[in-house]
């Protein structure tokens, strides 16, 4: 009933208007194929699999993915076809070893990924269950290393502005988020931090900036000199909203660091200034330090560069006890790295970005490592993202505790936060974990 079939493939476009692959996965016996939609980062790490892309210029900029079609209906699809796909993790094994390269990089951790989510896709419409339901089932091996509750609705870090590669240059930081802590359920939470959205557009406009265009996650993109006066604005922001910054509703940071470290320095622009900050490790910590003093920050992801791991050593033992640090860039979803992390004492939380690593399978092995070690995963989208929701359902049927999809505008992001609505309403026995899990 759950045999494979066939798989076909389709270029189809992200929200940033790029093309992306489309997998069709079909199971004996289902009429209906499983499909999944690959999203697409741009602060991509340097260590994340490899997003197979033509590279023919004379085409929509290089950017193609028929080559990841054709691996996908050729190779793939002859390797997978008569296969049980009630087995994801022989599945997902099989295409890792079809590749053959650590990054993926022969067929294309796009091809892959489509290929592993639409299996899943398909074997709960064979099984008639709900996907959620279904990722519970695949997660259940790797669960039993860890003790997470299951079904629990995650807490979202909702973009409120937008910076970095995301928003055209606008601030070096590339988000500042909040955090609902102080909420009773997803659906309040959510409404908070629409709430905190629309009063940050007015705070915007009356003090002088561009309050309405948005960047690549719907965060506003306002031209800003300082990262400390974004986050200003976004704690006057829920001020306004009639929320206690810190209390109701706190703050966290993408500092995404690597992407203003040049020849082992930190360039923060100073806009009007016409010069750069330079700093080095130890003085962009002190910053991080200050703002962590000053403002309502509970969480910080990729504070410093990839790589400087002796840096990340200091900045954990400098903050790691009193805000989360999470590793994205530097873990890039890949049990490998989050293991070396953790022996290292590095960061205390992992982003956890299903393209990032390439199958399904393999983000599982990285969530039940960071949950056995008390690091608290964080799924996330991509800031190239597309309606797929399968990572509102992964965030419950994994008890992640924690989701970040971006902002509350664009329906890339709320495809998403829909679901997450939709699953708080109809899945029997979901819990809200709240502020809760920064604690836990
Ligand atoms: P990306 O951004 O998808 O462009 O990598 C998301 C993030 O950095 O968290
Ligand atoms: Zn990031």
């Amino acid at each position: 009933m759950t045999i494979i079939q066939h798989i076909d493939a389709r270029e189809i476009y992200d929200s940033r208007g790029r093309p992306t692959v489309e997998v069709e996965l079909h199971v004996h016996g289902c009429a209906q194929a499983g499909r999944a939609l690959v999203p697409s980062g741009a602060s991509t790490g340097r260590f994340e699999a490899l997003e197979l892309r033509d590279g023919d210029r004379g085409r929509l900029d290089g950017l193609g993915v028929r080559k990841a079609l054709t691996n996908v209906r050729g190779e793939i699809a002859a390797a997978l076809i008569g296969m049980d796909a009630l087995d994801q993790h022989a599945l997902d094994r099989r295409l890792c070893e079809l590749d053959g390269t650590p990054s993926k990089a022969r067929l294309g951790a796009n091809a892959i990924l489509g290929v592993s989510l639409a299996a899943a896709h398909a074997t709960a419409q064979a099984l008639r269950i709900p996907l959620v339901e279904r990722l519970e089932q695949i997660w259940q091996p790797h669960a039993q290393a860890s003790p997470a509750p299951a079904r629990l609705l995650p807490l979202p870090m909702v973009n409120m502005i937008s910076g970095g590669l995301h928003a055209g240059g606008n601030l070096d930081i590339q988000d500042v988020l909040v955090l609902p802590v102080g909420s009773a359920s997803f659906r309040q939470a959510f409404e908070w931090c629409v709430q905190v959205y629309t009063c940050l557009g007015r705070t915007l406009t009356a003090a002088g900036y561009e309050g309405r265009l948005v960047g690549d996650e719907g965060g506003y993109g306002p031209q800003l000199d300082t990262g400390a006066r974004a986050i200003e604005l976004v704690v006057e922001a829920i001020e306004a909203a009639g929320f206690r910054p810190g209390g109701e509703i706190s703050v966290g940071l993408d500092v995404a660091a690597t992407h203003f470290y040049h020849d082992g320095r930190y360039r923060l622009a100073m806009h009007g200034a016409g010069s750069r900050r330079n700093l080095d490790a130890g003085q962009l910590i002190d910053e991080l330090c200050r703002w962590v003093d000053a403002y309502p920050i509970v969480s910080i992801e990729d504070g410093l560069a990839v790589d400087v791991w002796d840096g990340w050593r200091v900045l954990t033992e400098r903050l790691g006890e009193r805000v989360q640090l999470i590793g994205d860039d530097l873990f890039v979803t890949n049990p490998a790295r989050l293991r070396r992390g953790i022996e290292a004492n590095v960061a205390n939380s992992v982003l956890v970005k299903p393209n990032q690593i390439g199958t399904l399978t393999e983000t599982l092995e990285t969530l039940a490592l960071a949950m056995a070690a008390g690091y608290r995963p964080v799924i996330s989208a991509r800031s190239g993202e597309t309606e797929d929701s399968t990572i509102a359902d992964l965030a419950v049927a994994t008890g992640a505790g924690q989701i970040k999809i971006g902002s509350v505008v664009r329906s890339e992001r709320l495809a998403k936060y829909n679901q997450l609505l939709r699953l708080e309403e109809t899945l029997p026995g979901t819990q809200w974990i709240g502020g809760r899990v920064l604690r836990g």
